[in-house]
């Protein structure tokens, strides 16, 4: 069996942790590699509902391992708590099950600080919208140098000296720019301490726990999280994510070698929506935006805002397409679609006077497209509980099939409902 490497194709949400959780099934271990706790991937299990934003989308499967890698960024607060929550399911994570890389970064108090204070000082049209976890400011110290790794929660006199460093720009930021009295090192270090002894025991080698796998003939499911058009260097920048999203990050943020991802799925939501700010070209402000919203329960997982919502566009799945290299699709809330009248899909732009294909380049050129749609007709039926691809509604097989037209890659995989029972395999 090959590893599998599952990324969202849109602007996030498109449903990866149910669809990881499926496919935990075909695989032994799950590995994060990118994002930190921006991400919620929402899995519903015998009628429970769990948000994941930094435990691997898998660990409800108890016998299978999970890998935090170094291309994540760690707030050691929220994973604490993620693992006590589950605790109190009777789901418990021990370093068995869960490994965590030494060179993972930490989101530090003065991560978090600095996101919020940064969008706080925004004007609205500026304003990314982040979700105020410190992502962006603590993959800008991983770059810069400055960074405080998992692995230095080993050695705590080091770790007081890291942080003493980082603060002192930090603090020339806050208090002269931002207007805040700025943190101490003391303040910062107490505050971190505590955790820093429970999650040194899940501290290990993930790359070299997937060669290990790998020469064992095993298994590796690579978790994406946020979605493709948020890649810092794809994405529609500057209104991206601080990471790189695409399927090829699965390698380097997880220590692994590009020639191991070999099954690539891309999750394609049937309909697009988008939180925070930026470019949404298919973007619906009336009552189909509205139907989607509701139908779908389209708030966020993290921040519980209200999710802008609209149609599909394939101009931004066929840039996925180049950007990940799919070997297949899964569709998922196709049941969401169910009692529209008419559903449109985007096949191109008018851009500057011309029909384009593939999004503008240039920086927020996504502004100023006009999308070009073609109309399908809708059903009217529940397709919640159908299992088969056979028994779906002739016009939703038709909707899927100019999705597969259009972009000349196989749906394996349909998810008509938020629960595991709810999906149609095409294998
Ligand atoms: P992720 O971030 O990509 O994992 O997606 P989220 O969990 O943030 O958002 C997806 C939402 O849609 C969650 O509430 C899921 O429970 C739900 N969901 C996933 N698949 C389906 C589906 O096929 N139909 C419906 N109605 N809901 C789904
Ligand atoms: P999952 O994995 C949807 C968005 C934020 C904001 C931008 C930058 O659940 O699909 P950040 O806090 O990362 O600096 O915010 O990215 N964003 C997401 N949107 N799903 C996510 O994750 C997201 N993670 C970040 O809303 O617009
Ligand atoms: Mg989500």
């Amino acid at each position: 069996m090959e590893n599998i490497v599952v990324i969202g194709s849109q602007w996030g949400d498109e449903g990866k942790g149910k669809i990881v959780d499926i496919l935990t099934e075909k695989a032994d271990l799950i590995v994060r590699f990118q994002g930190g706790n921006n991400a919620g991937h929402t899995l519903v299990v015998n009628n429970k509902t769990f948000i994941f934003h930094l435990i691997p989308s898998g660990i409800l499967h108890q016998e299978k391992m999970c890998l935090i890698g170094n291309g994540v960024v760690l707030d050691p607060q929220v994973l604490c708590a993620e693992i006590d929550a589950l605790a109190k399911e009777n789901i418990f994570i021990t370093p068995k099950r869960l490994k965590i890389s030494k060179k993972t970064h930490i989101i530090m108090p003065y991560h978090k600080l600095l996101d919020t204070l940064r969008e706080q000082f925004k004007s609205g049209k500026d304003k990314i919208g982040t979700t105020g976890r410190g992502i962006g400011p603590c993959y800008e110290d991983k770059m810069a140098r400055v960074g405080i790794r998992a692995g230095d929660f080993q050695n705590l006199s080091l770790l007081k000296e890291k942080i003493k460093k980082a603060l002192v720009e930090k603090n020339v930021l806050f208090r002269n720019l931002y207007n805040h009295p700025g943190l101490s090192e003391e303040e910062v270090f107490q505050e971190i301490k505590p955790v820093t002894q429970r999650l040194v025991n899940y501290l290990a080698d993930v790359s070299s726990e997937i060669e290990q796998a790998q020469r064992e003939n095993k298994v590796v499911l690579f978790e994406g999280a946020q979605g493709t058009h948020l890649d810092i260097d794809h994405g529609t920048y500057p209104f991206v994510t601080s990471s790189n999203t695409v399927a090829a990050n699965a390698a380097t943020g997880s220590g692994t070698s590009a020639r191991n991802l070999k099954r690539i799925v891309a999750i394609v939501k049937a309909y697009t929506t988008r939180v925070g700010s930026g470019p949404f070209p298919t973007e619906d402000e009336g009552p189909c935006g509205d139907f989607l919203q509701q139908k779908g329960a389209e708030f966020g997982a993290t921040t519980g805002r209200k999710r802008r919502c609209g149609w599909l566009d394939m101009v931004i799945l066929r840039e996925s397409l180049r950007l990940n290299g799919p070997t297949e699709l899964a569709i998922t809330k196709l049941d969401v679609l169910g009692g529209l009248e008419e559903i449109k899909i985007c096949t191109s732009y008018k851009y500057k006077g011309e029909t384009i294909y593939y999004p503008p380049q240039e920086e927020n050129g996504l502004a100023e497209v006009t999308p070009i749609y073609q109309s399908l007709p809708g059903w009217k039926e529940d397709i919640s509980k159908i299992t088969k691809y056979k028994d779906l509604p002739e016009n939703a097989k038709k909707y899927l099939q100019t999705i597969e037209n259009i972009l000349g890659i196989p749906i394996k995989i349909i998810s008509v409902g938020p629960s595991r029972e709810q999906t149609i395999w095409r294998e």
